[in-house]
This record gives C-alpha cells, structure tokens and sequence, in this order.
C-alpha cells in the first residue's frame, strides 16, 4: 500500500493530468480557432479583482457573490509580506478571486477604452475561475471557462444569434452533440420589474407550499424561484404567469426577430420560460445549453445579453452578450460519451545498444524532434527486449533500433509496434518516411 500522501490538493480543486491535458489543449486550442474565425480575439485578465466590481455586475444577492467568492485583503504598504511573517491584513483593499469573467471584461473593457475601436469588440477569455461551491461530480472550486463576449453600439438579433451559432459551431467540432440548447428573453428595464412584481404577488399566494429557499427568493429574487428543482415545487411553478406574455413591444420583437434569426442559420433550440440564470445583469436574451452524461451539474454554457453593464460599471452606454462555457464539464461529457479524437502520442521510442550507438541516437532524435517526431530516448542503456517493453507501455508507435549493424551501415531499423512490421532506412528515408505519416499521407 502506497503510504497517504502528506500534501493533496485543497478540496474542489484538481490536478489535471496527461493524457487529458492533450484533451483540454485540443478543445482549447479548437475554441481558439472557431473563435478567430468569427473574428474574435484572447483578452488576458487579471485572476483576481475589486471584490465590488464582482458585486456590482453579477449582484450582491446572488448566491455567487454572497457566498461563493473568496475573498481577501490585499496587504497594505505599511505592513510586511506574509513571508515575513505579517498576519493576513485588516486594512488593505478588499479583493476576491474571480467567479466568472464577464465583470474584469468590462471593467478592462472601460479602463483602456476599447469602445474607440472600430467596429464591435469582440473578445474572448481562457483560464480558471473559482466559486466555493459544495463540490461535486462537475462542479468545482476551481474550474475552467472559455468565456467569449461582444460589446458595442447595437444590440442588433443578428448579434445574439452569431454568437449563439459560434457555440454550436464549436459544440459539433469537439463532438459534444447530445446537447439542447435553452433560450429565453427575460425583458428588460422597462418590462421586467412588473413581471417580476406580478410574479411575487402570486408566489406570494402559495408561499405555505414553497421550500424555505424559494419563500426567501420571493423577497430577495422572484425570479429564482423558476431555477428550482425542488419536485414539490414544479406543480406550482408551472401554473405562474409567464414573462412571455408581458414582454414590452421591444422585448417582443427583439426576440421574435432573433428567432427568425436563428432559424436562418439552421440552428435548433428549445424555448424556455423558466430560465432566468443566476447572474443580475442580463436583460432580453438568456440561453443556456446542458448536455447528456453528466448528472445533475449538466449545464455546460450559459450566457445571455447584458446592456447597461458598462454604464453600470461607470463607462459609457454600451450594448453586450456573450457567453461562457465549463470546460471541465464539457469535456467530462465528451469523455462520457466516448466520442474522442485521435490526439497525437510519443511516435517513436529510440532503442539503442551499445556505447558506440549513442552519438548516433541522439543526432537522430535531434533531428527527429526538430521535423516535428515526439520522440524517447533513454539516457541509459537498456538491454533490448526491456527496451522494447517500454516502448509498448509508453504507447510508442515506433521503436527506432539502433545497433552497431545499423551504425556500421548507416541505417535504422524501424519497428512498428502494432503489428511488428519492420524495415531497414537510410536517415534520409527514414525522415521523409515519419513526416509523411505525420501528414497523413501513409497508413
Ligand atoms: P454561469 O452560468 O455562471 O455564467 O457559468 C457558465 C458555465 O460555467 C456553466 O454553465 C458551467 O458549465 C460552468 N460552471 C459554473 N460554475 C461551475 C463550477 N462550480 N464547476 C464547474 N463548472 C462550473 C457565467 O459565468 C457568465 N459569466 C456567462 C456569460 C458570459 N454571460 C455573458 N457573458
């Protein structure tokens, strides 16, 4: 038995090892390139933030500011780093890590006045984000986003629809096809308060039946009330009055035109009333898209428009949507449905015998490695069928034999290891060889 590890990693977080990272390196570098061809370019951002910033764009009601931020001092000038000793500081600014990205977007977004470019803004975002939620199947402390936003003059259908065809664009490149995507237009400033209004009288009517986390939503955020899961609950909620049905005419037509938009581009959809998202700053279209194979954590993006956001953060009149995507459980859902892509491995491990072989070896793994080849060269000398057995467990496509016959006639025995076919090339042949397999152009 392997004695317990003295240090692991902090709850909710996790490593990622290889070979997945070659599974999250291709899906991130795919959303890299279905980004740029939608003319989208990376925005970096900082990991953590003005704890405000977050409470000011996503809500200090939401469940993610008012208890899933972590959230720290930074230390002051006056007092010493924490490696000298200092406790944590009392006085320094308040700041937390980073539950999502839209809010730093908008806050860089102002501050280097991106809104003097030309044309719409169009920016997307790749790294980690952190909510102390009660971790799960799917659901971590520390996960990962491709968050992906568009900022600008016009709130135009058109828009919400290119990004909404952008992430079933990139859905069916990564395979992830058991999906539905959820639409809903949750109104806007002029509409919504009174739905919201009309919805609290009536929740209000049944608040004997509802579970104390709805009975509180009908103070703090009706709206929420429709996210529930609660079985008791789904009767009730299905006979409320439906923000449909009391959009404003602007509202109304946004979203027809976006559906008309929508089925231009072929692109299918279920609508659903109920969805509301738990973030303040959208208005008009929300969407979310859950897949197959993952429990109860099942959504796997979630977006929606969110004009006024700038101006609420102090910058100028600004329209926006965007969405992001949890790589982790996407990629879980790929892994579960066992549609994976051929990622390239180690294609050639070097067997050499002999000291007199060695020089030889490693001039070619050089120029094996320079032509693109991943390739294994052992810095000891191993007898050959130990050789041979590495190779195999390491997943080599390739064993390259080199012994004192090869060296003395200035060839290579190259091996392959599925099916032990064998051939004896020149260095030349054996380079043209390997680069036209990593073409493709040789079975
Ligand atoms: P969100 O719905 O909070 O939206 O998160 C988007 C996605 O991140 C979720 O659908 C889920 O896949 C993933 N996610 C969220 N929390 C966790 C977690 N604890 N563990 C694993 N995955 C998680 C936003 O974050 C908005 N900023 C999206 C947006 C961009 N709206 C407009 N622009």
């Amino acid at each position: 038995m392997p004695e317990k590890p003295q240090f692991r990693a902090i709850k909710g977080t996790r490593d990622i090892l290889p070979p997945d990272t070659a599974l999250w390196n291709w899906f991130e570098h795919t959303a890299r390139e279905i980004f740029e061809s939608y003319n989208f370019r990376e925005i970096r951002l900082p990991i953590f933030e003005q704890t405000d910033l977050f409470a000011r764009s996503v809500g200090s009601d939401t469940d993610i500011v008012s208890k899933e931020m972590f959230t720290f001092r930074l230390p002051d000038g006056s007092e010493r780093l924490a490696t000298e000793g200092a406790s944590s500081s009392q006085t320094g600014e308040q700041v937390s890590l980073r539950p999502e990205a839209t809010a730093s977007t908008m806050r860089a977004y102002i501050e280097h006045n991106l809104q003097a470019l030309p044309g719409n803004v169009k920016l997307y975002c790749i790294g980690p984000m952190f909510r102390r939620e009660r971790p799960q199947k799917g659901r971590y402390r520390q996960f990962y986003q491709l968050n992906a936003e568009i900022l600008g003059q016009s709130d135009a259908p058109a828009i919400d629809a290119e990004v909404l065809e952008m992430l079933v664009v990139f859905f069916k490149h990564v395979g992830l096809t058991r999906t539905t995507l959820y639409l809903n237009s949750i109104g806007d400033k002029n509409c919504r308060p009174q739905y919201v209004e009309l919805l609290r009288q009536e929740l209000l009517k049944v608040k004997d039946q509802l579970g104390p986390d709805s009975q509180r939503r009908i103070e703090t955020n009706p709206l929420r009330v429709l996210d529930s899961k609660l079985s008791q609950e789904q009767e009730i909620i299905a006979k409320l009055p439906r923000i449909s049905d009391h959009l404003c005419a602007g509202c109304r037509e946004h979203f027809a035109r976006l559906k008309d938009e929508l089925k231009l581009r072929g692109i299918v959809y279920e609508e659903n009333w109920r969805l509301v998202r738990g973030l303040d700053y959208y208005t008009r279209t929300t969407f979310e898209v859950i897949a197959e194979g993952l429990g109860s954590q099942n959504a796997v993006c979630g977006g929606g428009r969110y004009d006024g956001l700038v101006e609420l953060l102090g910058g100028p009149p600004t329209k926006g949507i965007g969405f992001a995507i949890g790589s982790d459980r996407a990629i879980l859902s790929i892994q579960e449905s066992g549609n994976l892509p051929v990622l390239p491995g180690l294609d050639v491990f070097v067997a050499w015998m002999g000291e007199p072989t060695y020089a030889a070896a490693l001039a070619i793994a050089r120029k094996l490695r320079e032509s693109g080849v991943s390739v294994e060269l052992p810095g000891e000398e191993m007898k050959f069928k130990k050789s041979l057995n590495l190779a195999d467990k390491l997943g080599a496509r390739y064993a390259l034999i080199i012994g004192s016959d090869e060296v003395a006639s200035c060839t290579f025995t190259l091996k392959r290891l599925a099916d032990a076919d064998q051939r004896k090339l020149s260095e030349y042949e054996l380079l043209e060889y390997l680069e036209s397999e990593k073409r493709g152009t040789r079975g």
